[in-house]
């Protein structure tokens, strides 16, 4: 198959009705959403989405990680649709309901490591971040926590606070949250130390015990937290043996560790969560974006000894809604029967191609992920100056051509498609990349 068979664009990129909405749009919504480009979208399916002139786009975005089994994917629709004839809402907070607790049960099959776990329900990835926060400070009755630079945790306060991939988001919200500090994360292609994975030695763990040492004393630290894979800090994943490092460090000194699995989790990387790549269980965990196909979920799972917060202590009136419950169920049922298999196979297909191509495109600086969890970082010379324009000119170039992409980082653009993607559509995609890299190339040097 070719492009044809996924993109069909009809009218100017951006097209008129598309301009109309963008207009009232504009008049309506708050400016402080991030769009790259204007793509408004009427329906989707599958990995193809059309916008209100009738265009059709290929998209590699999956709605920011979300749609993680294709959009509106048949077998999910079906059992919202069944669900909604049954019970749409009654607060889990203040009454039971038996997909809320069956879904419960799923995620503790699921949650890495052996220990059992209980589960918290609310509606995104910051109240999830947010719950499991609260519960760590509940728990240890400490006051601080550990964050890392370039981590994204969401907009609520505490989860801002722990967030530190951009000052923007932080930019006249202060003061933030008391007692986070944040340390330096395994950024291994601008290693913040200067070193080299072959012989650092994790030197940026040892910067963290140095911070433990002259700022944040271990017995006041409630918890450290972290994506197991940063998203919008740039897709950047840890060396092997890092989460195995921190784990160490922080069991040795009673601090609880917390992961984000927010945009990593969820099969995307070829395991259920990302950690499972590096064999380490964590106390808490956060799960939200591709746990329901679309629908709001967000949901945080501890070891039992760990949430023992008393009643009342946190709820959340819409959180585990039934739909989402439902369409959760399903969703982990399609990534367990073969979606997650399929992530690794393409994840590993496109890294291979992408790879070649870096050869013939020094703009392409590195290529990095797991799974279909890819980042590409694009630099302007062999001292790896950031070529923000040039990754932002990319999205906008494949935007044109209909492949929806986003931005990630500083000057990184990130791959991170539904796991039902073929082999086909990465074809039309990686072909559509490098036309549009092509094109980049000569706006910069025209
Ligand atoms: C790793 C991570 N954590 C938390 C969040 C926040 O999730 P939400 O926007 O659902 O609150 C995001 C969102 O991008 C994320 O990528």
């Amino acid at each position: 198959m070719a492009k044809k068979d996924y993109i069909d664009l009809k009218t100017a990129i951006p097209g008129p009705k598309g301009l109309e909405w963008y207009a009232r749009d504009r008049a309506a919504i708050s400016p402080s959403y991030v769009r790259p480009y204007v793509l408004v979208a009427d329906h989707a399916e599958g990995l193809e989405v059309v916008d209100v002139d009738g265009n059709t786009y290929l998209d590699f975005t999956a709605g920011v990680a979300v749609n993680s089994t294709g959009h509106r994917h048949p077998e999910v629709i079906k059992v919202i649709k069944d669900q909604a004839d049954k019970l749409v809402h009654m607060s889990g907070t203040d009454f039971f309901y038996p997909i809320q607790i069956v879904l419960a049960e799923k995620i503790q099959e699921i949650a890495p490591g052996p220990t059992e776990k209980l589960v918290w329900y609310g509606n995104s990835g910051a109240e999830a971040v947010e719950a499991g926060l609260k519960l760590a400070r509940w728990h240890s009755k400490r006051p601080l926590a550990l964050a890392f630079f370039g981590g994204f945790h969401g907009r609520t306060y505490g989860a801002v606070t722990l967030s530190g991939s951009k000052a923007k988001h932080r930019e006249g919200f202060s003061p933030m949250l008391q007692g986070v500090v944040h340390v330096p994360y395994a950024y291994c292609y601008r290693c913040p130390l200067g070193l080299t994975p072959e012989m650092c030695d994790f030197r940026c763990i040892g910067m963290i015990e140095e911070v433990m040492e002259r700022i944040a004393p271990p017995s006041d630290i409630a918890v450290m937290v972290t994506e197991s894979i940063q998203g919008e800090g740039g897709y950047v994943v840890p060396p092997a043996g890092y989460f195995q490092k921190l784990r160490q460090l922080t069991e040795e000194r009673g601090i609880l560790l917390m992961l984000d699995e927010v945009q990593s989790g969820m099969g995307r990387t070829g395991k259920m969560f990302a950690i499972e790549h590096w064999d380490t269980e964590p106390d808490i965990m956060a799960i939200a974006k591709g746990v329901a196909s679309g629908l709001p979920l967000g949901i945080m799972v501890a070891k039992k000894t760990v949430m023992d917060w008393k009643q009342g202590a946190h709820g959340s009136t819409f959180g585990g809604n039934p739909l989402s419950c439902a369409a959760a169920l399903k969703t982990i049922e399609l990534i367990q029967n073969g979606m997650m298999k399929n992530a690794a196979v393409q994840g590993e297909y496109i890294m291979k191609h992408l790879r070649q191509m870096q050869k013939r495109h020094p703009l392409m600086g590195d290529v990095r992920g797991m799974g279909l969890m890819i980042g590409i970082e694009f630099v302007k010379d062999a001292k790896k100056t950031k070529a923000k324009d040039e990754s932002t000119q990319l999205v906008l170039e494949a935007f044109k051509r209909g492949l929806l992409l986003l931005p990630c980082g500083e000057n990184s653009v990130r791959l991170c498609p539904s796991l039902s993607v073929t082999q086909d559509q990465c074809d039309v995609m990686l072909d559509i990349w490098e036309e549009s890299l092509a094109a980049v190339e000569k706006q910069m040097n025209s």
